[in-house]
């Protein structure tokens, strides 16, 4: 299965990557980069530190650098000024390639057979819509989307129900559920389960391998930017679980819809699939084994 990593580097989205990028079965063929928790500079560069410290050239091609019609509003408290906790990552191997995120993505849709490429979602949905825009031929040959976002039942992280990714640009979360791809959701509502501590940072370092080492000192950053809390939510981890681990998530269809003001999902005319509970336990035992195995 070949799949195209779409984030905003950013402490989970790293953690995210580095699990992903170490199950050779699946070949990340491209990471496609987003402004979000920071700015597409950032982030762009983080992807390409993340790909050198798991010591794989994947390309790493900058998409859009603001949300559809605004300015882009980056989330600088919890990830940093660095994007990454200010964790120490070696620099990228090499430059961003010269197509931007959005070409790379449609190029890549073109080249594989329909239906063999999968589109992992970890930031902002912004990339994804302007390819539904500007090439629809290509996303209609997207096998499945796989996005961490929003919040059904759960309070918001930004707003009283409002969560980042899909607040941060919720003209282009309206035009992704709306164009009907074959797309699985996973909010807070599941990903505020899958919690770390300093008891889950011990053993990822207990382990000695690099990927686990390196999510220890994001998750150990993550703390860093509350005070006081006893664990924090992985949130975008559970798009490669979710992937790698379907027994471990429960999904039910959600009709739903973007409010364009507040961002905050609801009731609407699109089906969607909703990751509404998770196996904590299974995801978090997963997720320190494949990012040590
Ligand atoms: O709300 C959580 C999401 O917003 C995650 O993707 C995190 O990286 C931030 O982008
Ligand atoms: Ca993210």
């Amino acid at each position: 299965m070949s799949i195209i990593i779409d984030t905003d580097p950013g402490i989970d989205d790293a953690i995210a990557i580095l699990y992903a990028l170490n199950h050779p079965e699946q070949d990340i063929t491209a990471l496609t980069t987003v402004a979000g928790n920071i700015g597409l500079s950032v982030t762009t560069r983080n992807a390409g530190r993340i790909c050198a410290l798991a010591q794989v050239d994947t390309p790493v091609h900058a998409g859009a650098a603001a949300p559809l019609g605004k300015e882009a509003n980056p989330e600088l408290g919890i990830h940093g000024t660095d994007g990454l906790g200010g964790v120490v990552f070696p620099e990228p191997l090499f430059p961003p390639a010269s197509e931007d995120g959005v070409g790379a993505m449609a190029a890549i849709l073109m080249a594989h057979p329909p239906q063999s490429v999968d589109l992992f979602c970890l930031g902002p949905l912004t990339n994804l819509a302007l390819l539904l825009e500007q090439a629809p031929e290509a996303a209609n040959r997207i096998r499945r989307v796989i996005a961490m976002g929003g919040a059904v039942d759960e309070p918001g992280n930004v707003g009283p129900k409002a969560e980042f990714n899909i607040a941060h640009d919720p003209h282009a979360a309206a035009a992704v559920f709306a164009a009907g791809l074959p797309f699985a959701l996973i909010p807070l509502d599941a990903t505020r389960k899958v919690r770390a501590d300093q008891t889950y940072i011990k053993a990822l370092r207990d382990t000695g391998a690099p990927a686990a080492i390196a999510s220890a000192e994001l998750i150990n950053a993550y703390f860093a930017a509350t005070n006081g809390a006893e664990s924090r939510p992985l949130h975008d981890p559970c798009v490669p679980l979710l992937a790698q681990h379907p027994e471990l998530f429960r999904l039910e269809d959600r009709k739903l819809s973007v409010d364009l003001e507040t961002g905050a999902l609801v009731a609407g005319e699109h089906t969607i699939k909703v990751a509404m509970g998770v196996n904590a336990d299974g995801a978090r035992a997963a997720l320190l084994h494949g990012l040590s195995c």
